[in-house]
């Protein structure tokens, strides 16, 4: 638990931010969460509903409010968007979510006194991108939840297949958190060995399928839940409360959160995940991964991918 006063607001009390504020006060991440949405009643009857719960996890603050209270922020999270309607294409949505956060980034400047805007909403790599711009803060101190989600997802199968604790697989999905994402196979390593190394020993198989088909499944989780229960929740709450304690707490952890990229591996001018040490002020710095040849040409194309995007949607 964070035992100094720590507030964190979180913009958009849809599933993922309730979700999120439900989580945080599980963990008691920090002593104060405020919930603003446009709908003001589901914000407050969210907060209402998770304060009738404190009195069994301990005392804080949960309330519903405005922009004003993103004044002495720690974190400042967005989860507010639209959801793609029918007959929308992705490009639509996307040109809707950027307009949606361009008017949340002028309102939370309006009052930012300190702290991280962690952005969540999709598309996350454009928006990150977009909020670093338009909000004025040094890089760094904007970042996305970027892949830290689909490098969960990446861990989790690859302990289900390898049938050892998830704790003990590393491994990081770089790039877009969408369609042109990559798992850096080079850099996941299982008892400090390379993956590689750990399955030639009595431990388990991974065929070159293996590798393909675990990829494709984490590139395709989200859509798969969104087919069978219509949006995705509880695993991104999860992701958010991990990152949110390495800013409160000031870890250092190394998360793949997405940043405004400025020159690694030749890429420049978007917004995508690396690993990076993340701390208190932020992306603090991105890790330098030697990829392989394969690694690195498939990083540059997803950037180039999002790039596309960014012509399309730049206002
Ligand atoms: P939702 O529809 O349940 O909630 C969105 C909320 O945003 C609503 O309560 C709505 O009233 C609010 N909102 C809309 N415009 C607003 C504005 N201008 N100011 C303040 N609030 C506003 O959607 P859900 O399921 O919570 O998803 C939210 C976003 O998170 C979506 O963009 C979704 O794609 C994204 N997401 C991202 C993930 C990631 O890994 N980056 C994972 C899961 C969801
Ligand atoms: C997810 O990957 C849809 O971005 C959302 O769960």
């Amino acid at each position: 638990m964070v035992t100094s006063k720590s507030k964190v607001a979180i913009i958009g009390a849809g599933f993922v931010g309730a979700s999120t504020a439900f989580a945080m006060s599980l963990q008691q991440i920090a002593t104060e969460i405020v919930l603003i949405d446009v709908n003001k009643e589901k914000a407050y009857g969210e907060a209402l509903d998770i304060n009738h719960g404190i009195s069994f996890v301990g005392q804080m603050a949960v309330y519903s409010g405005d922009y004003s209270d993103v004044k002495d922020c720690d974190v400042i999270i967005i989860t507010a968007g639209a959801n793609r309607k029918p007959g929308e294409t992705r490009l639509d949505l996307a040109k809707k979510n950027v307009a949606i956060a361009k008017d949340i980034t002028q309102n939370i400047m309006k009052y930012y006194t300190r702290g991280v805007i962690l952005v969540v909403s999709n598309p996350v790599d454009i928006l990150t991108y977009m909020i670093t711009k338009w909000s004025g803060l040094p890089n760094g101190r904007v970042m996305g939840s970027g892949t830290v989600l689909d490098s969960s997802r990446f861990r989790y199968l690859l302990s289900k297949k390898l049938n050892v604790d998830v704790r003990n697989v590393h491994g990081y999905i770089i790039g877009e958190h969408g369609d042109s994402q990559l798992p850096v196979w080079s850099a996941t390593h299982i008892a400090g060995q390379n993956i590689n190394e750990y399955c030639q020993g009595p431990n388990g198989i991974l065929t070159p399928e293996d590798k393909l088909a675990i990829a494709e499944e984490v590139k395709k989780a989200g859509a798969e839940i969104i087919k069978n229960k219509g949006a995705t929740y509880y695993a991104i709450a999860i992701t958010i409360n991990a990152i949110v304690e390495s800013l409160l707490k000031d870890q250092n952890t190394i998360r793949t959160v997405g940043s405004v990229i400025n020159g690694n591996y030749g890429i420049e001018d978007v917004a995508l995940s690396l690993p990076s040490i993340v701390n208190s002020g932020g992306v603090q710095s991105i890790i330098p991964l030697t990829l392989s040849p394969e690694e690195e040409a498939a990083l540059r194309a997803s950037a180039d991918s999002l790039k596309a995007i960014l012509n399309e949607v730049k206002d």
